[in-house]
């Protein structure tokens, strides 16, 4: 792969705490995820992203860091840490880890220090103020479990500033020394091997919050100098990054306005998600042909992260009120898979009602968009979730590797379990696994792995030019294309559960031996394009020309 890896990467998100257990101990570690590498080897994963893997009191499934510099002694050591790193790249696999450096946990040593006296010199790390913020109840990002952004500190007898919950104080961005100290912590992950980082809540890291101002300014400036940074200590290394804001925004994270990407190589595209939601709610495509139209142009050697589900909530801020109703009417009716008042707490499997036809449908989708698709462990087995389990913990179940006592996950008692496996009829981990779907030519297992072998023969996916194609299709159907120099690819997708037929005539001058290379089941051979059947929820990749 070149140095834009990242253009053609697979990307898969796991915990360790909840992926495999080496130890018996309940919880999943390093050695655990090593003996899986494998298995993720076949499927086509080339990138894996690690949520947060640092000693943590573990009140935000990590995202609450106490020591930046070493991993949870429950995952293991630092030698297990670069053993992973080495087996990994032995089958073609990089690790990027995330990179939560808005805030520490309240627990990290340089709060405790902050916190006990104005002479501490960690004090400046963090954010204070004397009095009460005006914005105290304002900008808070988990409503309904988080009820302040400034909590007032009895021991350091100021108020100290928190994005998140309240034991996730902010570091101040504003203090050079933050800015070293979170260059150091990346420069030592990079040291050991890692590929990269997901940074967590950019936005937040960058502001420079001033105590009663909800729009706090921020340093767009200083991604530019952390991109600088990494990029001078590992040439390839990448940025993968949150950024949940204003699409007009957006551009100001990939770049300063010059041609090329000098700050973020990659942002999520939350957009995409929540509009890829509503169209699959929906059975209407519009969505997705707008998103496409309005799809800023990136600088060179900006791209996009596609993904359906991730460890948090489906995000539907970004939609209107009547929009998010009908995602909710679809998705999560129920009060109960609701979260903040934004978003569904459900895997993707069981918001599509199980169908295998509408869940491949999805995925060829996210796949076949422009961008870098991500995956979230056991997607691609059809999990399920727990909604027993509190907030967004119901999609954090362990990975279910067979139908052994606790899914194959670990040789633990149930009680000890990290967290419980699915056991429900219809998700649960007899019924659904990764043994039982191996050897099944037909499992949905099988059809992830040929559909990522089919991506790596089409080149123009992803990385290439992808617009809307604007032919006669029935209801439901949307039709696009990925061009490069490699060649052109066209996609059939059919987001409504009636059959139809396309009309692609239009694009005969420029076909060379039109074939299916991937489709929900067997059409008839490609002939002339003037009449192309499409099943309800079908999809069909279509290869449209190969350029020398
Ligand atoms: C975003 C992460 O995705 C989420 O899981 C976490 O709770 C917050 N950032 C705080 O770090």
């Amino acid at each position: 792969m070149s140095d834009r890896w990242y253009e053609k990467a697979v990307v898969y998100c796991l915990d360790i705490d909840t992926f495999a257990d080496s130890n018996g101990d309940g919880v999943g570690d390093i050695r655990g995820l090593i003996g899986r590498l494998d298995y993720l080897a076949r499927l086509g994963v080339t990138c894996l992203w690690l949520n947060p893997i640092h000693p943590t009191p573990n009140r935000d499934d990590g995202y609450d860091v106490q020591d930046f510099y070493n991993v949870d002694p429950r995952f293991g050591n630092l030698g297990d840490f670069a053993e992973l790193l080495h087996q990994a790249g032995n089958r073609g696999i990089k690790v990027i880890i995330d990179l939560v450096v808005n805030h520490t946990s309240d627990q990290h040593p340089w709060f405790q220090s902050a916190r006990s006296s104005a002479d501490s010199p960690y004090r400046d790390w963090y954010v204070w103020s004397d009095t009460q913020p005006a914005d105290r109840h304002q900008g808070m990002v988990f409503p309904g479990e988080q009820n302040e952004t400034w909590t007032y500190d009895r021991t350091a007898k100021q108020w100290y500033y928190h994005r998140f919950y309240k034991f996730q104080p902010d570091l101040n961005i504003k203090n050079p020394q933050v800015r070293e100290e979170i260059k150091k912590i990346c420069a030592f992950w990079l040291q050991l091997g890692v590929a990269g980082f997901r940074m967590d809540a950019v936005p937040f890291i960058i502001e420079e919050t001033e105590p009663g101002n909800p729009n706090s300014p921020k340093d767009l400036a200083f991604l530019t100098d952390l991109r600088q940074h990494i990029q001078w200590r590992k040439g390839d290394a990448v940025l993968l990054a949150e950024a949940n804001v204003e699409p007009d925004q957006l551009k100001h994270f990939f770049g300063d306005g010059g041609g090329s990407s000098n700050r973020i190589h990659m942002l999520f595209d939350f957009m995409l998600n929540g509009r890829l939601m509503l169209a699959l709610a929906r059975h209407d495509p519009e969505q997705i042909i707008d998103a496409l139209r309005d799809t800023p142009a990136l600088p060179d050697g900006g791209q996009w992260a596609t993904f359906l589900r991730n460890h948090d909530e489906v995000d539907l801020s970004r939609l209107t009120a009547e929009q998010r109703n009908d995602v909710f009417a679809e998705f999560g009716p129920d009060e109960d898979m609701q979260l903040y008042g934004r978003g569904i707490r459900r895997r993707l499997a069981p918001m599509l009602g199980g169908d295998r036809r509408r869940i491949e449908l999805a995925y060829a989708l996210q796949f076949s968009l422009r961008g870098t698709p991500v995956l979230r462990y056991g997607e691609e087995i059809g999990m399920g979730d727990d909604l027993s389990q509190e907030g967004r913990d119901a999609i954090r179940t362990p990975m279910q590797w067979s139908s052994l006592p606790n899914a194959g996950f670990s040789t633990a008692a149930p009680k000890d379990l990290v967290r419980p496996v699915v056991s429900d009829p219809e998700y649960g981990y007899e019924t659904v696994n990764v043994t039982l779907q191996r050897h099944d030519p037909t499992s949905l297992l099988s059809w992830f792995e040929r559909m990522i072998r089919t991506l790596r023969e089409a080149p123009e996916v992803g990385s290439g030019t992808c617009r809307h194609v604007d032919v006669p299709v029935p209801p439901g159907v949307l039709v696009h294309r990925a061009d490069d120099t490699t060649g052109t690819m066209v996609f059939i997708h059919n987001l409504g559960p009636d059959e139809g037929v396309v009309d692609l005539s239009s694009l005969e001058p420029e076909a060379q031996f039109p074939n299916d290379i991937l489709a929900d089941r067997e059409y008839p051979d490609l002939g002339k394009l003037d009449a192309l059947p499409i099943a309800g929820y079908g999809y069909r990749w279509v290869r449209l020309c190969r350029k020398p």
